[in-house]
């Protein structure tokens, strides 16, 4: 995975703990570059769920909810330094829309290599949008966080019900009914 998210993973950590404790926890954790992540670096998802669980542990906070909030935390990273890609976005469904075909697309360009998820959409009526999210990667919490930001930047609430796509292991349906 990208460095720029375990900076930011750790920077959530340092907003929410303090620095000191974040040097505690990590020093702890098992991890191939001593803890030191730079945005230009790329390391393995694996470390990312184990900073992740350290977290947990020494806050009593679950995993899932670390995750959700990180999710939160990257849509605000992303809202601050990747404007052009919100552009002509009016709405959280145009925004999710765009991910697959058009936003992480152009991630790719930027960096190639970044490990990106696939999304499907489905459009059932206005206020209602089937998303399929797959990737072989342990985040779907993670996913599950972006999608209550894009919702909260855009001020929309909705109803959130998650469940398995039978016959893929790798997928999550989120089927989302926006509230007014
Ligand atoms: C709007 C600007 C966005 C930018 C610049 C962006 C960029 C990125 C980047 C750089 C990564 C990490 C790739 C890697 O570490 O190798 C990533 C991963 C991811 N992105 Fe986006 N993204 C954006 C929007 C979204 C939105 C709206 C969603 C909504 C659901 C989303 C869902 C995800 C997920 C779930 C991952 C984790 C990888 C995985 O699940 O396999 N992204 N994105």
């Amino acid at each position: 995975m990208k460095g720029t998210i375990f900076v930011e993973l750790v920077s959530m950590a340092e907003d929410a703990f303090g620095e000191d404790v974040v040097d505690l926890v990590l020093d702890k954790v098992d991890l191939k570059n001593d803890g030191a992540f730079t945005t230009v670096g790329n390391y393995p998802c694996s470390e990312l769920i184990k900073i992740v669980m350290a977290f947990s542990e020494h806050s009593g906070i679950s995993a899932e909810v670390l995750q959700r909030k990180f999710g939160h935390w990257m849509m605000d990273h992303f809202t601050e330094n990747y404007a052009e890609f919100f552009t002509g976005k009016h709405d959280s469904f145009s925004l999710l829309e765009a991910v697959d075909g058009e936003i992480h697309v152009d991630v790719k360009k930027l960096y190639p290599d970044a490990e990106l998820p696939v999304f499907e959409t489905d459009r059932l009526a206005d206020k209602h949008l089937k998303l399929t999210y797959s990737s072989p990667r342990p985040l779907v919490e993670f996913c599950h966080g972006m999608v209550e930001a894009c919702l909260e930047r855009y001020k929309e609430t909705a109803a959130i019900e998650r469940c398995p796509v039978s016959g893929r292991t790798n997928a999550t349906l989120f089927d989302i009914r926006l509230n007014q």
